[in-house]
């Protein structure tokens, strides 16, 4: 069976893009594949955090994942705190990454462009641990959003680097970017991402928003004055958005169809439409979340993933140690 691993920040509350462009796909995945799917708490703290909020935020994290489909008896899901090894690797992964390819990082070099100050040095060497999270379990592939191709692409580099440096450790994964949704887009500024930053919150759908809310902001897109409901990400990247997540949340169903359906009708039909699609996943995600919640079922799970991830991540490390000269290995 092909293994399959990815993660996501608990940075804020999880959003509509996450699930779309990750969540979604980890929970389809662990049907056919092996799939490890972590919560990536050393990553959020990159940034500032208030830890009360981040603990809130971290639990919620957990709870999602579950509620959004990942089955435990299927999927290792667990803290990546919880395997210290991450850390370890990551710090012999960051001595084999070049400042260049630091310097390269498109979210990076975002956060310095936007004149933003006291940016740490975890942030700046997060790809690197980022490659440590992946390369560490011997993943054949890597589902992400777009944003986090380009650090898969790193963690590739680095893999061959250091196989070719010290022989086979690593297998060389691939980033799986889904076709449909790999980038959701605020609603209210469909030429940004949709993002847990989001300052006034009226463009991002959080996963646990009331429904009223989800569909009030689903309602007040931002959309366009062409009055057709077309697949056009250019011309009308509103209504792309809007047909995006539509797709997604209706077992991808093709564009045609919807353009189809809505053909002579207004924007305001078609909002309706999706704002039903949107609220019925939550409806759904939200019952399931406050069971969850409810039961003794998140810290059964992440005790039972730490100690599967451990077993494997214990061996990679000790292996890559040894390959380095870094044990003293007694004859
Ligand atoms: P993050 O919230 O940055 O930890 O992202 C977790 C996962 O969600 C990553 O695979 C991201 O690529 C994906 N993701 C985040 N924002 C979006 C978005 N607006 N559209 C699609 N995928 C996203
Ligand atoms: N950097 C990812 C994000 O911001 C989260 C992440 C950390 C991740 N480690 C990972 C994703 C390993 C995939 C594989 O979304």
């Amino acid at each position: 069976m092909k293994r399959m691993l990815s993660g996501i920040k608990p940075t804020g509350q999880l959003h509509l893009g996450n699930y779309i462009g990750a969540l979604r796909n980890f929970v389809l995945s662990q049907e056919e594949y092996e799939m490890i799917a972590f919560i990536a708490n050393l990553h959020c703290i990159t940034v500032p955090q208030d830890p009360k909020e981040l603990q809130k935020n971290l639990y919620d994290c957990v709870a999602l994942y579950l509620a959004c489909g990942l089955d435990p008896s299927k999927a290792t899901i667990f803290l990546q705190t919880d395997v210290m090894e991450h850390a370890q690797l990551g710090y012999i992964l960051c001595c084999h990454t070049y400042m260049g390819e630091l310097n390269r990082m498109t979210q990076f070099k975002d956060k310095q462009a936007k004149g933003e100050t006291n940016l740490s040095g975890g942030l700046y060497t997060y790809p690197s641990l980022m490659a440590a999270d992946i390369l560490i379990y011997d993943p054949d592939f890597v589902p992400v959003g777009e944003d986090q191709k380009q650090h898969v692409e790193l963690c590739r580099d680095i893999a061959i680097r250091m196989n070719n440096r010290y022989g086979e450790l690593f297998k060389v994964p691939e980033p799986l970017i889904p076709k449909v949704g790999a980038r959701i887009m605020s609603l209210t500024d469909p030429d940004k991402k949709m993002s847990k930053s989001d300052e006034t919150n009226k463009g991002c759908i959080y996963l646990l928003d009331p429904l009223n809310v989800a569909r009030k902001k689903v309602m007040s897109a931002v959309t366009d004055s062409l009055a057709n409901v077309h697949y056009d990400p250019e011309n009308q990247p509103g209504i792309a958005n809007l047909m995006q997540i539509m797709s997604s949340l209706s077992n991808d169903r093709p564009f045609g169809d919807i353009e189809q359906e809505f053909k002579g009708k207004g924007y305001g039909d078609f909002k309706k439409a999706v704002a039903e699609v949107v609220c019925n996943k939550l409806e759904e995600i939200q019952t399931r979340y406050n069971e969850i919640t409810n039961s003794n079922l998140i810290e059964k799970t992440l005790n039972e993933g730490a100690n599967k991830a451990r077993a494997i991540a214990s061996k990679k490390l000790d292996l890559v140690q040894k390959k380095l000269g870094m044990e003293i290995v007694l004859k």
